[in-house]
């Protein structure tokens, strides 16, 4: 049998084609409302294996669930072995929700609420990645409110900067994540003083989103060595070292290292740090999901005015804020023929001007539909309602078909809404 191609490619009548579905047929055939993200589920569970077997059995793969949260999605990953990096109490429902262990759990975030700390602990995940020493001591608290010992890691920051948007850089200086190398003794006094409360099992970071390639990540990675082998030293038992994510995907200038790569390297150096017994984890969003989604939109209309040529979508920057947010620029190209030379301005309907996809080589006539590639991570998990717009349908293939189709309420479901508020 063939092997059926996961991710993008074209057919040879120049459709759009994802995970073997012929994207233009299946919309044109559809009864699903665009714009819609069509996730490749097949691509999705192989990435996320092939980093479960490039890390091994010892290490784990805990997938930012903040990528892309849906359950379909979630379920692919966590049937490969991967764990879960998570960051509020709705994704720790999420995660749970979809079978996940909580031993493969790790929840992250500067400002966990005393509730999202409750249920952390309550459930006994692997551990809360504690980010200040104030944290720590609000944890102890509410350990002994619960009487039971709270699991924690110690995210550090690394003081390392990286070639990357500011946005997404959250390792350097002046980031508000974890806690800075000269406050590492004082927050292991508050664990060793916290009369069992806290149990201090992992020392943790995230450099930030988007490496191209494994040096930031193995800098940042040596410093949690660092604390962690100072911490064995001293006579305490450490259960795992975690690097954290960001890997990052070929957005269309070229291809960047692997995820494997970064795993293959970082796991090298534990035997440097004689940490060899500890076991890694990972910490990956994107790249096990990112370039498995496209956002396919309907082309409303064009307007040419000058040398300027707009192409006018029903996506807005509510249905995808990368490029907002971060002057992110998505491949953008037609859905039923190949992208041709003629470049025009992709915008959407939001009444900002900031809503803006950027220039795109899509062709001499405009087409009636468009494919916004790569949008599987930080797309639909940012989406909003801004000016009044439904949140977009998800679709899931599968084995060459469509499994799964979710639509959210809706545009009459916001109208009652705001009436009532
Ligand atoms: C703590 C933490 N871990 C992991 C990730 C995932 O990063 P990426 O999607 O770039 O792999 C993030 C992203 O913001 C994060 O904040």
């Amino acid at each position: 049998m063939m092997r059926r191609m996961n991710g993008f490619s074209r057919a040879s009548d120049g459709h759009a084609v994802l995970g073997g579905v012929d994207l233009q047929n299946l919309v044109a055939a559809a009864n699903f409302p665009l714009p819609a993200y069509i996730y490749d589920l097949d691509g999705i569970g192989e990435e996320a294996a092939a980093l479960v077997a490039a890390a091994g059995d010892k290490h784990v793969v805990a997938y930012a669930i903040k990528a892309n949260s849906a359950g379909s999605i979630v379920r692919r990953i966590a049937e490969q072995g991967a764990g879960a990096d998570l960051v509020s109490g709705g994704e720790l429902l999420v995660a749970l929700g979809c079978g996940i262990p909580p031993s493969k759990i790790f929840m992250s975030g500067v400002a966990k609420s005393d509730d999202e700390l409750d249920a952390a602990i309550s459930h006994g995940i692997r551990a809360i990645q504690a980010e200040s020493v104030e944290e720590l001591s609000r944890v102890a608290a509410r350990a002994r409110a619960l009487k039971k010992p709270a699991r924690i890691s110690l995210r550090i920051n690394p003081s390392v900067e990286i070639d990357s948007h500011a946005h997404v850089a959250t390792g350097h200086d002046d980031a508000k994540f974890g806690v800075a190398i000269a406050d590492v003794a004082r927050a292991w006094e508050t664990v060793d003083g916290s009369d069992g409360a806290l149990l201090g099992v992992g020392v943790s970071t995230h450099v930030g989103s988007m490496l191209e390639e494994p040096s930031p990540y193995l800098e940042s990675s040596h410093k949690v060595c660092d604390v962690a082998a100072a911490r064995v030293k001293a006579g305490h038992a450490l259960e795992f070292v975690d690097f954290g994510g960001g890997f990052g995907i070929d957005y269309g200038d070229g291809p960047v290292s692997r995820p494997g790569e970064f795993a293959t390297a970082a796991i090298g150096l534990l035997a440097e740090y004689g940490l060899d017994d500890l076991g890694v984890v990972f910490e990956p969003g994107r790249a096990l999901v990112g370039p498995y989604g496209v956002l396919v939109a309907n082309v409303i209309q064009s307007k040419v005015s000058g040398s300027r040529r707009w192409l006018m979508v029903d996506a807005g920057m509510n249905d995808l804020l990368r490029p907002a947010l971060y002057e992110a620029k998505h491949r953008i190209e037609p859905l039923a023929a190949a992208p041709a030379a003629e470049a025009w301005r992709v915008v959407g309907p939001v009444c900002e001007s900031a809503d803006d996809f950027g220039s795109h080589a899509i062709g001499a006539q405009p087409p009636d539909r468009v494919a916004i590639r790569d949008v599987g991570a930080y797309g639909f998990a940012m989406a909003s309602e801004y000016n009044g717009r439904a949140l977009a349908t998800e679709v899931f293939l599968s084995g060459g078909k469509v499994v799964r189709v979710s639509t959210t309420p809706g545009r009459d479901a916001w109208v009652r809404g705001r009436l009532e508020a």
